[in-house]
């Protein structure tokens, strides 16, 4: 196997610590050459570079290389594969996605609703760039994209970039909860086969088999509706906000027992229920700013003390394994069966074909194959034709700098509807995001 060359952009992230660890206990999978990191904030970057030489220095020998800087032409050039994982405006700007919907009586969350949008709309230039600075100095390289809001950073892309096929945004979340099935299943995650259909974060099981073909599909709604469904992943088994997120995916299965539902439509189908559970002043993100954030940092000022990583036991998580094995497909055209962000193009035969859409798709070394999904049922084509009309608008709006246009997509976003509410919650970000959005 040739080894590659890989760039983590946006490496002072809080997931760079648990990608590194993915990356030695895949690296029989996936070897490495050489590791680079790239962020525009040196003091971020450094603190997880620091740690991240001494892990690799006793885990993984047989890299050549690694470096970390913040210069573009260093990081991007002769590179294989770029994995992107960026937060413009960082973890304070998400408190502000988050608390001023709530301050509205409206859903406030990273990558739904107003709070998507807003982050949405700051996303979009910095991926660009990074697209085009990578292109310059690596024009044949992978591009693997996890940044938020994936869903209107993968819309934007495609418009900016229609003819780029080594682009590809994918989303750890159909994973993290195949994790879940396969412990109710008492099978591993890897031996399962899933049939979905929707957009990021807005989607659909409707088939789970396991490997020989078995459909485990009924068996699993009805242990699931009995028993209920808990995190099993290690990042987010702990956490009190993943625990009663998973729960709701009970109820969900209740109330719309035709299929699996993606953990993140509760947002969209109990948005009442949401707003009285959230707390303004304890948003997610300063759960974790508190937590995860504090955690990797901590860890890492341990190692870098230490100059070891000592008895500190080092653990992988979907989050990186998921990507670093569909690196892999790509890079060794493995064919593996992975849900990701496509153009439509007919998958789903009764929405629009240039939706990009969530779906299986074999990774191959010559490109994306996605499989047919065929036509989908009146509520579900209704609800993502809403939420798409939304998405669109938002890129639409970020593109034309059009006031408007984010008044339409929110009034048409479940988690808000209304036209006043609308309005005084786009106010308040556009205030919010001075600097960060387009002039309107
Ligand atoms: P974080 O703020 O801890 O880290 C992001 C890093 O990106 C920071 O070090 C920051 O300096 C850097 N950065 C910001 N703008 C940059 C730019 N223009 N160029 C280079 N670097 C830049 O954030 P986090 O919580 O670790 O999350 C990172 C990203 O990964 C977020 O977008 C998050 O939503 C996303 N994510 C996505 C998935 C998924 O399923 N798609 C899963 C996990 C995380
Ligand atoms: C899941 C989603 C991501 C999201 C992440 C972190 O993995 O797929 O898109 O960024 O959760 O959420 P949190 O609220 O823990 O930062
Ligand atoms: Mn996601």
């Amino acid at each position: 196997m040739d080894k590659k060359r890989l760039v983590i952009v946006g490496s002072g992230s809080t997931y760079t610590i648990g990608m590194i660890m993915s990356l030695i206990e895949e690296k029989n999978n996936f070897p490495l050459k050489s590791i680079t990191f790239y962020d525009i904030d040196e003091r971020r970057q450094e603190k997880n570079a620091k740690a991240a030489e001494i892990i690799l220095r006793e885990h993984y020998p047989e890299l050549e290389e690694f470096k970390y800087t913040t210069n573009k032409e260093e990081a991007y050039t002769n590179i294989d594969f770029a994995f992107i994982q960026i937060r413009t405006g960082g973890l304070p700007m998400r408190v502000n996605d988050e608390r001023i919907p709530l301050m509205n009586n409206v859903v406030g969350q990273e990558t739904c609703g107003p709070g998507g949008m807003a982050y949405g709309l700051r996303s979009i230039k910095d991926m660009i760039e990074i697209v085009c600075d990578i292109r310059r100095y690596s024009k044949d390289a992978w591009i693997l994209n996890y940044t938020n809001p994936a869903a209107i950073v993968a819309e934007a892309l495609k418009r900016e970039f229609p003819e780029d096929k080594r682009l590809l945004n994918i989303c750890d979340m159909p994973a993290a909860i195949m994790i879940s099935y396969a412990g109710i299943l008492g099978k591993e995650v890897w031996d399962l086969v899933p049939e979905y259909f929707g957009l990021n974060h807005f989607g659909w099981f409707t088939k789970i088999y396991d490997k020989e073909g078995n459909d485990h599909t009924e068996e699993l709604k009805r242990k699931i509706i009995e028993e209920g469904f808990t995190p099993q992943d290690s990042e987010i088994s702990e956490d009190q906000s993943w625990i009663k997120t998973f729960e709701q995916a009970r109820k969900m299965l209740i109330d719309y027992p035709d299929y699996l539902p993606n953990t993140y439509l509760q947002y969209y189908l109990y948005p009442k229920a949401i707003v009285k559970k959230e707390d303004a002043n304890n948003v997610r993100a300063m759960q974790v700013i508190n937590g995860r954030e504090k955690r990797v940092m901590d860890l890492c000022d341990k190692i870098i003390e230490a100059d070891s990583t000592g008895d500190i036991h080092l653990k992988s998580d979907i989050h990186g394994v998921y990507m670093v094995r569909a690196a892999a497909s790509l890079a060794y055209n493995n064919g593996d069966i992975y849900i990701v962000m496509v153009k439509n193009n007919g998958i789903i035969s009764n929405i629009p074909e240039e939706a990009m859409v969530e779906v299986p798709a074999m990774l191959t070394k010559n490109g994306i194959k996605p499989f047919a999904v065929g036509k989908i049922p009146t509520f579900y084509k209704g609800l993502i034709e809403n939420q798409l009309a939304y998405e669109m608008l938002v890129v639409d709006a970020y593109f034309e700098k059009d006031y408007k246009k984010l008044v339409q997509a929110l009034a048409l976003n479940r988690t808000v509807i209304d036209t006043e509410v609308a309005k005084t919650i786009l106010n308040e970000l556009i205030e919010a995001n001075k600097g960060y959005w387009p002039e309107l």
